[in-house]
């Protein structure tokens, strides 16, 4: 059975799930829980400066969007960081880590932007023997206006600076989480880098608003009549992060720098790809909070099954594997060319493919009168709406058409590899290859 041990920046785990910084880790009862039922690792809800805890709202705290089968797919929080006693949260991190070694126990922080509070924090650590810390650069609610989390992160120098305070008060390594909450996901990780942080995550929550009820004129959810703008997490944010996984991955400024990749994870396949695209780890909250901290074993065994068929015998061997072949739209062969082809056995007449082209996209499928469709190869761009909306999985496929066939649609054939950056339609077009 493929070994999924894992060894992120030092930090062991027994398998690359960890649980991140939330409610599944706000408390040591849940962590001990969590780590019975497998978790790899944890990384305890954030905390913050010594002194009176932060107040969370008393009433909804959440906001969502739902598949057709009300499967949670976005979840909003407008939740702060611990509400605990830095104390308590303290002596329970030191509990439950002297009794679970072979776990990754990491600390969230966040303090007001000074070297002092910073300092001060991270000397409050020393003794609980946790593997290293988490910088929350990220929670775009609540402490933002007051200075702190996404404001943090949403300005470069500041993770630059705050990091290299980190960095220089404390022996652990030092994980920084990004926020999406930004244009260019690379600049915030440049200066993680630069402030000598050993690793960092992302994505924390995406800000947001996810519904308004049309009775009350306020958006969900929705306290005492107001509502305010939250943080978007689940499957529906998996994309975007994937995105800037793999953004900070390839670039040649962050190329090499340890990630742990966050949102939207739910299966063992949403964690491969987030591997593939370069992530050491990843961390799941919104599946743990829907489904309970047992979705673990579905993950570990999902991925070791995947890692055998592959003939993987280490993580390793998963990480960074797609990244070679993440590139810009201007590389992609403009000479692949594929069609799309209707299986008439699989086909159950629902007509979605054919209101989808004709209406939407190339008038390429063509309708009978007993309902039968087929796709007019010489008008078939080849965009695979039809696969994307029909009901049926594989019903629709696309396929590549060999080198040399004439593709009915330009009456050219099929030549070799050739890109946007030597088209003769494109002005700056350098020498053909
Ligand atoms: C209710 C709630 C509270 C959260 N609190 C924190 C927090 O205290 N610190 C932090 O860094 N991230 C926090 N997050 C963000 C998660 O750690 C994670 O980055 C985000 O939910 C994306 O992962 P997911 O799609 O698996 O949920 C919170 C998320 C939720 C849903
Ligand atoms: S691939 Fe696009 S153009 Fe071709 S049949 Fe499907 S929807 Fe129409
Ligand atoms: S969408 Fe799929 S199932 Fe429906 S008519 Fe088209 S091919 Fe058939």
């Amino acid at each position: 059975m493929a070994n999924l041990t894992t060894n992120f920046i030092g930090i062991k785990s027994p398998n690359p799930f960890w649980l991140a910084s939330a409610p599944p880790t706000d408390k040591e009862v849940n962590v001990r829980r969590a780590f019975e039922a497998g978790w790899g690792g944890v990384v305890w809800k954030t905390l913050g400066a010594e002194g009176p805890p932060v107040v969370n709202v008393n009433g909804p705290r959440y906001g969502a969007i739902w598949g057709a089968d009300r499967r949670l797919l976005g979840l909003n929080n407008i939740e702060l960081i611990t509400d605990r006693p830095l104390e308590v949260n303290l002596r329970e991190i030191k509990a439950v880590k002297r009794d679970y070694k072979d776990r990754a126990m990491i600390i969230s922080l966040m303090v007001p932007c000074d070297e002092d509070s910073w300092r001060d924090i991270l000397g409050h650590l020393e003794d609980t023997e946790a593997d290293g810390v988490e910088l929350n650069f990220g929670c775009p609610h609540g402490m933002a206006e007051r200075g702190m989390g996404g404001a943090v992160g949403q300005v470069p120098e500041y993770i630059e600076m705050v990091t290299r305070w980190c960095k220089k008060h404390t022996r652990m390594p030092v994980i920084v989480k990004l926020t999406p909450n930004i244009t260019d996901i690379r600049k915030p990780a440049e200066a993680a880098k630069r402030g000598g942080a050993d690793a960092v995550s992302l994505i924390n929550t995406i800000n947001s608003i996810t519904s308004v009820n049309l009775d009350s004129f306020a958006p969900e959810p929705t306290i005492d009549g107001k509502g305010t703008h939250g943080g978007y997490c689940g499957p529906a944010v998996k994309p975007i992060a994937l995105n800037m996984v793999a953004e900070i991955a390839r670039s040649r400024e962050t190329h090499g720098l340890p990630i742990s990749g966050i949102g939207g994870v739910t299966t063992w396949r949403d964690a491969a790809e987030f591997m593939a695209l370069g992530a050491g780890n990843v961390q799941v909250c919104t599946a743990a909070m829907t489904y309970g901290f047992k979705i673990v074993q579905e993950m570990i065994s999902g991925l070791s099954e995947y890692m055998d068929e592959k003939g993987m015998t280490s993580t390793s061997e998963l990480v960074g594997r797609a990244v070679p072949n993440v590139t810009d739209w201007q590389f992609l062969n403009l000479n692949y060319v594929t069609k799309a082809h209707i299986s008439q056995d699989d086909c159950i007449k629902c007509g979605r493919c054919y209101a989808a082209c004709e209406d939407t996209s190339h008038q390429a499928i063509a309708m009978s009168a007993d309902r039968t469709f087929t796709v007019k190869d010489e008008e078939c761009v080849a965009c695979n709406l039809c696969v994307n909306v029909c009901p049926v999985e594989n019903c629709i496929t696309m396929v590549e058409l060999p080198k040399g066939a004439i593709d009915e649609r330009t009456g050219r054939p099929v030549s070799d590899y050739a890109n946007w950056t030597t088209h003769p339609n494109n002005p700056t077009a350098t020498a053909a290859e």
